[in-house]
């Protein structure tokens, strides 16, 4: 038998156990696929003592993280303890080591992934994330082979399995952000401090990578302009049922010509898109591609066995790599120079909600704002309200720029007879 591969193992909590279980009851799988064994070396962990969810021999316990990285028996490092500064430089000097690096860490790879991926070329070293973005679905390595022949336009997605669990109950059941946010925590789907699932952070930086490989162009996490979830009402759900759509937290990475735009936001998208249909906790990337035209990859975006097996996926194609004797090949450096498109070039249909004063003329008002900047309406709402002699006034645009979007909105709010701006957001999935 050939001399197995080993491998050593930052961190066993939820993914590091679900990693140790695959390598455990796959490993007729694994030697079958590169022709060797594969062992677990030694493991960094916080506590030594700790339970845990899957079984280990004390031995291979450390919570010195040299006694890992440092091991010269050890070829490839699996990153599962999460954590940026400290981590990235465990990281870097694994790979100046020379040894490969497999990691599930988009915060580490949305911030440091160039400098990484460099470092690991420059060390002959493969350094791969495919747990990173989705958790269970392949979609990285979908971007970099499978689709590699196309030229994708846009990518869509659902990946942030939080932010989905909770506006489906909203959506679904009326039940407010509050009480969902609760039952999430309760369920373990968001954290104890959740902000950085529902303000969008987490979902923005899984963007900044996919558009980052799908457009090879040098994005950045402040690339990606943010809006989080934490202000949408039961009544912008229930006009959005009214008018035929879901709400969803929707990342757009989006290309046209040489320039690109990375959002997420809140995006109200038809019922019949089929990212509409993806419920809970579940995550879906929506791919659109020149040659290919519509495709949508769908499965659990975070867990322990499903994470766990995109790490042991790009374990083994490290160790095919091993074989072939081409480790540190993989990455392929930025081909365009990164252009980020203008507020004036990014356009998309809008969904208003204000409160105005129920008056004669009022209407008349507000839709010369918007045939001023050429904006016409497709869908429009207007109903009185209890209150304060208020009209209620719900206006879905067709397609415009994000500038006179914004500067309607700035007007809008100077007029004498707009009450209040309620919401807005954009609405998406027309296909293009
Ligand atoms: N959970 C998911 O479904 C999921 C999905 C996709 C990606 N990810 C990513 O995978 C990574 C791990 O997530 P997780 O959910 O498995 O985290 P977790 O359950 O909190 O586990 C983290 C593990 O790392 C160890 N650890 C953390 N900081 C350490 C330090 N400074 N020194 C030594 N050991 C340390 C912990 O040790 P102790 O056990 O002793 O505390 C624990 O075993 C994160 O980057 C996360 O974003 C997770």
């Amino acid at each position: 038998m050939v001399n197995p591969i080993s491998v050593g193992l930052l961190g066993l909590g939820t993914v590091g156990s679900g990693v140790v279980k695959i390598i455990e009851n796959h490993q007729d799988q694994l030697i079958h696929q590169v022709g060797c064994p594969v062992t677990v070396k030694k493991i960094l962990v916080r506590d030594i003592y700790k339970e845990r969810d899957v079984k280990v021999d004390s031995s291979l316990l450390t919570t010195n993280v040299d006694e890992v990285i440092n091991d010269p028996g050890i070829d490839v490092i699996i990153e599962v303890m999460g954590g940026v500064e400290e981590t990235k430089q465990h990281l870097l000097r694994a790979l100046q080591q020379g040894k490969h690096v497999v990691t599930a860490n988009k915060d580490l790879m949305a911030l440091y992934g160039s400098e990484l991926l460099a470092a690991a070329t420059e060390n002959g070293c493969d350094l791969f994330y495919e747990a990173s973005v989705a958790g269970g679905i392949p979609i990285l390595r979908t971007l970099v082979d499978g689709l590699s022949s196309d030229r994708i336009t846009k990518m869509m997605g659902i990946v942030n399995g939080t932010t989905n669990f909770i506006l489906t109950k909203m959506c679904k059941y009326g039940s407010a952000y509050e009480e969902v946010l609760a039952e999430a925590q309760e369920l373990g789907y968001a954290e104890a401090d959740p902000s950085s699932d529902v303000e969008g952070l987490d979902a923005a930086r899984k963007m900044a990578i996919l558009a980052r490989l799908g457009f090879s162009m040098n994005i950045d996490l402040e690339d990606v302009q943010v809006r989080g979830i934490t202000d949408i009402t039961e009544e912008d759900l229930n006009y959005g049922k009214r008018l035929g759509y879901t709400m969803k937290l929707i990342g757009i990475a989006h290309r046209e010509g040489e320039k690109v735009e990375v959002s997420v936001q809140p995006t109200f998208l038809p019922d019949s898109h089929p990212l509409a249909s993806v419920s809970d906790e579940y995550n879906a990337v929506y791919v659109y591609g020149e040659a290919v035209g519509e495709t949508m990859f769908y499965g659990p975006g975070a867990g322990s066995l499903p994470t766990a097996t995109a790490v042991v996926s790009d374990l083994v194609a490290v160790m095919k790599n091993m074989r072939l004797g081409v480790n540190g090949r993989s990455a392929v450096a930025p081909q365009y120079e990164k252009k980020l498109k203008a507020p004036a070039e990014i356009f998309s249909k809008y969904f208003l909600r204000i409160h105005v004063k129920d008056q004669v003329g009022a209407f008349a008002k507000i839709t010369t704002l918007f045939s001023e900047r050429g904006v016409s309406f497709e869908k429009i709402l207007q109903l009185p309200l209890k209150e304060n002699g208020l009209a209620e006034i719900v206006i879905v645009t067709h397609k415009a720029s994000q500038k006179d979007y914004e500067d309607i909105l700035q007007q809008l709010s100077d007029l004498e007879i707009v009450h209040n701006i309620k919401s807005w957001y954009r609405v998406e999935g027309d296909g293009k």
